[in-house]
């Protein structure tokens, strides 16, 4: 087997973390957008597994001594109907699985060997899960048609659209999916980057940044069921290199955001709305309280000077913006 170089293995694992962080965000969209669910929950899992992949292998880009990546790869954003979706997933996977197969071929290192065949596995079940859920949504949706077809009052229901979103509820639900999105990834980065330093800190930055994709999810569902689309951009990233100036970083953004989310709900008009909000900004006091803690374990004497410097976002900055 030909010995593929460190510069050859960092290319290689920066294309699958690319895909991996396009599949987690492709399931995530089609979770939202199937509502409520045992199936959505499957999926939501699914995407969390493609999470700790993006976790595993941006590891091992960091070890080889690589810069890790926060860039997507393509998301299939494709489909009407939840089978066409479903669809999308399956060729997702394929992908996926030719990928890390052909990698098999091209790497000797034990190790890492040993996380990729891990990883396919994974996929392998994905795959078989996803071709699943295909024959499933299309029976859900020959039954809908069918009783449909039998009462012609839920042809009318069918038909109905979502209420209106009120402009603010929207504003807020946008903004706070492009927050969440960009904390799901700077945890990641940051949980990565502290694991050889301190291992608490690393579990505890990638533990926040799953409860992050679940306050995306609440946002991403909110949104979705009111007729609206979901954005698939994130706010800027703040990447340093020094465990104690990510987890400033991190508290600045919890605050910043905690106090976004206040001036949110106090304009917010649909209780639904305004309760996932409120219950986020909840959380996002507890994740600034516990990076504090994590600081001062770091840092036992910190210096007043050191203090990070509160970002204040305001609804009417955001106005101002183009
Ligand atoms: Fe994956
Ligand atoms: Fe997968
Ligand atoms: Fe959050
Ligand atoms: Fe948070």
């Amino acid at each position: 087997m030909p010995q593929t170089d460190n510069a050859g293995l960092i290319q290689m694992l920066e294309a699958a973390v690319k895909d991996e962080h396009a599949a987690l965000i492709q399931y995530l969209r089609h979770a939202y957008m199937m509502g409520e669910g045992e199936l959505a929950c499957e999926i939501e899992a699914i995407a969390r597994e493609e999470m700790r992949h993006l976790w595993m292998l941006s590891r091992w880009i960091v070890r080889l001594g690589g810069q890790p990546t926060t860039d997507r790869g393509f998301t299939d954003l494709a489909g009407a109907t939840s089978p066409e979706w479903m669809q999308r997933d399956v060729a997702a996977e394929e992908r996926a699985i030719a990928m890390y197969e052909g990698y098999l071929t091209q790497i000797a290192d034990p190790d890492l060997r040993a996380d990729i065949e891990h990883i396919l596995a994974d996929e392998r079940r994905h795959h078989g899960d996803f071709a699943h859920f295909v024959d499933k949504t299309t029976l859900e949706m020959q039954a809908m048609a069918e009783a449909a077809a039998a009462d012609s009052g839920a042809v009318a229901d069918a038909g109905a659209a979502a209420p209106a979103m009120a402009a603010v509820d929207q504003e807020a639900l946008n903004w706070g999916i492009s927050h969440e999105y960009a904390a799901i990834l700077q945890y990641l980065v940051h949980s990565f980057l502290t694991m050889d330093k301190d291992e608490e800190i690393s579990s505890q930055l990638m533990t926040q940044a799953i409860n992050e994709m679940q306050h995306m999810g609440w946002f991403g569902e909110e949104l979705v069921g009111s007729g609206e689309e979901m954005p698939l951009t994130h706010h800027p990233l703040t990447l340093p290199t020094d465990p104690a100036a990510m987890l400033e970083a991190d508290i600045q953004l919890e605050n910043g955001t905690a106090a976004m989310y206040g001036q949110f709900i106090e304009q917010m008009v649909d209780p639904g709305a305004k309760g996932v909000i409120d219950d986020a900004r909840g959380q996002e006091l507890y994740h600034e309280a516990l990076f504090g803690r994590l600081l001062k374990r770091l840092k036992p004497v910190t210096s007043p000077t050191a203090a990070p410097t509160t970002k204040v976002w305001t609804i009417g900055t955001l106005k101002r913006k183009p």
